[in-house]
């Protein structure tokens, strides 16, 4: 049905036919588009999407991956302006807790295990987690912040996870919007 199209225009033709399409799934809340860091060729979206029973479901549509394990989390800063990725800061950690997977017993709220890609480089995850928010004010909400997938697997060592450079990096906005960036002391840095 679908002529291959370039990786360039991808995301995009994803996201209209996943508008054009099941009328009874609810719109996704948040999304993502993540670019390339440093020439990596990663890309990809990642929806959010609040429960009515509780928790956000999280959709990742990733490709351009070498096959296998790759680390993927919400980092502090929504600043992706680094060509290495840096300016997006550490992992979002508002209680200062230790990293972990996410239905481990201790985790940060933006730890989101590992995408597993296939021989082709693409990696899709979904996954419902109750650790974030969408509400702006609320400890926990993300929007404004980015989302950073690694070269390596996440380990889920201490402190990040030893998942390595960073591949691509996107910012979490409102869908249909832009959401403010949440930027640390040296924005850029
Ligand atoms: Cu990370
Ligand atoms: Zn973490």
């Amino acid at each position: 049905m679908v002529a291959p199209v370039t990786r360039k225009i991808q995301p995009l033709l994803t996201l209209i036919l996943a508008a054009g399409c099941g009328a009874d799934e609810p719109a996704p809340d948040a999304t993502v588009t993540l670019s390339a860091l440093g020439g990596s060729g990663v890309a990809g979206t990642i929806e959010f999407t609040e429960l009515a029973e509780g928790g956000v479901r999280v959709d990742a549509d990733i490709t351009g991956l070498t096959p296998g394990q790759h680390g993927m989390h919400v980092h502090e800063w929504g600043d992706c302006s680094a060509p290495d990725g840096m300016s997006a800061g550490g992992h979002f950690n508002p209680d200062m807790v230790d990293h972990g997977a996410p239905g481990g017993a201790t985790h940060h709220p933006g730890d989101y295990g590992n995408l597993e890609a296939d021989a082709d480089g693409r990696a899709t995850l979904s996954l419902t987690i109750d650790a974030i928010s969408l509400t702006a004010g609320d400890e926990v909400n993300v929007l404004g912040r980015a989302v950073i997938v690694h070269e390596k697997a996440d380990d889920f060592g201490q402190p990040t996870g030893n998942a390595g450079g960073r591949l691509a990096c996107g910012v979490i906005h409102v869908t249909g919007g832009t959401s403010p960036p949440v930027l640390g002391p040296t924005p850029g840095a």
